[in-house]
């Protein structure tokens, strides 16, 4: 389902350098089907003007509580919205918000509104790190404002450090959390995802390798980034992924164990998406094996099962997630492997029917939990699929909060 379909954004663009970016938040929403009414301030005109946001947009841009034919643009705006998203916004944008100050069109607008709002902080370091900046947020968040985060990097003038706007990405799926009526529901929570098949060496070039994509566990992850969660993504293969997500690059199942290992403990949630081996050679042959020394002999072994291994370490507040690819008796075989490696949720897929599984884009599911509930998701692209996914993982958290 589409949560952009149709619905009210109103993207309000405060002066600072990084308004150009809002251009880029406003193309994406307007793609995803949203109707986007962009009001920059006076000093976002600065940076950029209003003919490209109309353009994009086909939607009139708003800039002064004067400028309007209706009088009273500022109640209209924030009672039509279904979401008000600021970006970048601005210290002041922030400290007035806070304070319930209002002094031009964006300042009554968010005063005005009764729709939920995203706010995307863009400053330097040094302005974002002060005690009257993020005691305004503090406030801000508490009275229930979605504040994505600013990432690390390259600031206006060279400097490096925390304040930079997020990425379009995660701003635009802050908002479609918002209008899906997720939110950003794995705030606060560590998520480890494993993606991508594992690549066993048999000599310097050649590996024992399965056909897995990678694309489901990268949906998991990004899906987990939009909703907030602090992620690292354990992975075999190169996809461009999320800024904002840690990416850990191993190969061998070996390497995924040791890399599961270090972050899975502080994890709240750990995925095991990954297609790991069950065999590697048992020596990896020094340089490439000729062909005119004849047919090699390859004697295998049996590579560590990791997620039996997160099974029994399992701290008592974690989630454990596991995938069961199956070609025959799908639901009992993925409810075995549950018991088997005490995990809380399998998600099981018939990989012998047509577009599931590995190497597609689209997956069909049955999420089975430890209690005993089954979720079945028909043909649906991978990151639909991350979503049910982890729907269900928020819903054995919360089901254990109450008990
Ligand atoms: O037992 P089976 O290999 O079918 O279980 C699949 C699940 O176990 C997947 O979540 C996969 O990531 C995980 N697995 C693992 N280590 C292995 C084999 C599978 O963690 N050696």
């Amino acid at each position: 389902m589409n949560a952009f379909r149709d619905r009210r954004v109103v993207l309000g663009v405060s002066g600072g350098i990084a308004a150009y970016k809002a251009v880029e938040v406003c193309r994406r929403l307007v793609d995803a089907g949203a109707f986007v009414s962009t009001i920059l301030t006076e000093d976002a005109h600065r940076f950029i003007g209003p003919v490209t946001f109309s353009a994009l947009s086909s939607e009139p841009v708003h800039t002064s509580l004067w400028d309007d034919a209706s009088p009273i643009p500022h109640t209209r705006l924030g009672q039509n919205a279904d979401v008000i998203v600021v970006a970048p916004a601005t210290a002041r944008i922030i400290a007035a918000y806070a304070t319930g100050s209002s002094y031009d069109l964006l300042t009554a607008t968010l005063i005005a509104t009764r729709a939920p709002v995203v706010i995307c902080p863009a400053m330097h370091t040094e302005m974002w790190e002060h005690p009257a900046v993020q005691h305004n947020i503090a406030v801000l968040r508490s009275r229930g404002v979605i504040v994505v985060d600013p990432q690390e990097g390259r600031l206006a003038g060279g400097d490096v450090g925390a304040g930079r706007l997020a990425d379009p990405d995660t701003i635009v799926g802050a908002v479609e959390g918002v209008l899906s009526g997720r939110g950003r529901d794995m705030e606060g929570m560590n998520i480890t995802v494993t993606a991508g098949g594992t690549r066993e060496p048999i000599d310097a070039v050649r590996v024992i390798a399965n056909r897995s994509s990678g694309k489901q566990g990268y949906a998991i992850a990004e899906e987990a980034h939009k909703r907030g969660a602090s992620v690292t993504l354990i992975s075999t293969v190169d996809r461009p992924t999320l800024p904002g997500i840690s990416l850990v690059e191993v190969e061998t199942a070996a390497q995924m164990l040791q890399a599961v290992e270090t972050h899975a403990p502080a994890s709240h949630v750990v995925v095991m998406t990954a297609a790991v081996a069950d065999f590697r050679p048992v020596h990896t042959a020094d340089g490439k094996i000729k062909k005119q020394n004849g047919i090699p002999e390859i004697a295998l072994e049996a590579t560590p099962d990791i997620l039996a291994a997160l099974g029994t370490a399992k701290p008592e507040h974690q989630v454990l997630v596991g995938f069961a690819a199956e070609t025959n008796d799908v639901v009992e075989n993925a409810r075995g492997k549950l018991k088997r490696k005490n995990l809380d949720l399998i998600v099981a897929n018939d990989v012998s029917a047509p577009g599931v599984g590995f190497g597609h884009s689209t997956n069909a599911v049955t999420i089975i939990s430890a209690d005993g509930s089954e979720t079945f998701v028909p043909l649906a692209d991978k990151h639909s699929i991350a979503t049910a996914v982890l729907d269900s993982v928020v819903a054995v958290r919360s089901a254990r909060r109450s008990q």
